[in-house]
């Protein structure tokens, strides 16, 4: 299963590739807006630290602009991944773009029938936005569930990209089902790895080892 951070933040991006824990990255213009910088800035300065899929979206949402605004992101650097939402539109526009070889992130997806769709369309990621579906009382998970027996059951290359991850339990609940990757904000890679257990544990045995005897220097 392969991790993405979703930010467009540049300090957390370094941090969490640092740490070897991300394989790629996620924006959308809500994320862009929030660092302040131009949209192309903020681009290149990921581009930078990670070399991996970066989903850059696109602000059009008509399908021969999307097609426009697509390109010419996917120039930007190889490592582009045009981000274009789940729409008619959207779709027309991902048929295109995919049939040109250029990988699409198809973002904004609710349902088990929109995924089949981008599949058909040849999107080489679908983005199934689970935490918004739980904030209104339906079942993300489920959504996960679906698309992943529906693209086996007719061996479709589309990966499922698990987005709108709000805690670790959707990261070990997408991983059980299969998903391809997880995309998730700064704060959730970094509760994967604590326990308190693990913390307890850990003072425990440096305390106990204090009263282990020494050796002498010889
Ligand atoms: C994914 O690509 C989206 O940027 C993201 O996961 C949306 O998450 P949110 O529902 O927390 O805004």
């Amino acid at each position: 299963m392969k991790f993405f951070i979703d930010t467009a933040d540049i300090n957390e991006i370094k941090q969490a590739h640092d740490l070897g824990l991300i394989d790629g990255v996620t924006t959308n213009p809500s994320l862009i807006a929030k660092t302040g910088k131009p949209f192309k800035t903020v681009a290149k300065e990921i581009l930078k630290i990670v070399d991996g899929p970066i989903s850059l979206e696109v602000i059009a949402t008509e399908s021969s602009q999307m097609i426009k605004e697509a390109r010419t992101l996917a120039k930007i650097h190889k490592n582009v991944v045009p981000k274009i939402p789940l729409t008619l539109e959207g779709l027309k526009a991902v048929q295109v773009l995919s049939s040109e070889g250029i990988n699409i992130n198809q973002t904004l997806c609710f349902s088990a029938t929109q995924a089949l769709l981008c599949a058909k369309a040849g999107a080489a990621y679908v983005s199934p936005f689970i935490g918004r579906l739980d904030d209104i009382s339906s079942d993300g998970m489920k959504l996960i569930e679906d698309i992943v027996t529906i693209y086996k059951n007719y061996q479709f290359k589309t990966q499922v990209l698990v987005a709108s991850i709000r805690h670790p339990l959707h990261v070990s609940g997408a991983a059980k089902l299969g998903a391809h990757v997880a995309t998730m904000p700064f704060k959730v890679i970094m509760q994967l790895v604590k326990h308190p257990l693990t913390d307890l544990g850990l003072n425990q045995f440096l305390n106990d080892w204090k009263n282990v005897p020494k050796n002498k220097i010889s």
